[in-house]
């Protein structure tokens, strides 16, 4: 199965969600169960890459997806070389809340091609409203290994995750 030319927003009435299986079950239940109500609660946006062609229900299988929301760290959480720059109250991110691919799909450049795609969206939203950095919270340590392999660099746990950030200012220059 091939996957289509654009990313686009999930909507339960279009895409499977039942056959989606990158492998972890926190981000299948979350595809599944917690990501469309993210969006009608108005706390998240999931984009996905479906497959170019759909399963005898009708629905087209999700073949990557990211979310994407607001947060903010304390500037305690950064390097002291950074921190003194910025100010005592929240500093304002951008979380990358979920990325994950189909296991039918690894190992094929897609998992770089979602990232990709999630990046170039932010540099769009920070256009119109800043934030410093862009954070992840590592579901293990293969999830790490992935970001660290795009600058991505350790910020502190979280959750007893590992949290990592990439600095605004670095993902624009990539654009
Ligand atoms: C992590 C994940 C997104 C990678 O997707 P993928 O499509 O297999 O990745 P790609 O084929 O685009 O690989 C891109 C690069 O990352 C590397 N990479 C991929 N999976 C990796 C892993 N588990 N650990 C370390 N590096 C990895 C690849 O080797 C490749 O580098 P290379 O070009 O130098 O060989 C995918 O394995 C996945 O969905 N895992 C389950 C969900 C998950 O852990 N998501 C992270 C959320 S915290």
């Amino acid at each position: 199965m091939t996957w289509a030319k654009e990313f686009v927003e999930l909507d339960k009435a279009i895409h499977d969600r039942e056959s989606f299986d990158c492998g972890k079950t926190e981000l299948n239940d979350f595809i599944k169960t917690e990501a469309a109500k993210h969006m009608k609660a108005g706390i998240s946006r999931t984009m996905l890459l479906p497959a170019s062609t759909p399963l005898p229900n009708g629905k087209y299988p999700i073949c990557a997806f990211y979310t994407i929301a607001p947060s903010s760290i304390n500037r305690e959480d950064l390097p002291q070389e950074l921190a003194k720059k910025l100010p005592h109250y929240p500093v304002p991110v951008f979380l990358l809340a979920q990325l994950a691919v189909h296991h039918e799909y690894h190992k094929q450049g897609l998992g770089e091609i979602t990232l990709v795609k999630s990046l170039k969206y932010f540099v769009e939203i920070n256009f119109h409203l800043r934030a410093y950095a862009i954070i992840v919270d590592c579901i293990d340590k293969e999830a790490e290994q992935f970001y660290l392999k795009y600058d991505f660099q350790e910020l502190c746990k979280h959750n007893d995750k590992q949290r990592m950030y990439i600095p605004m200012k670095t993902v624009q220059k990539l654009f």
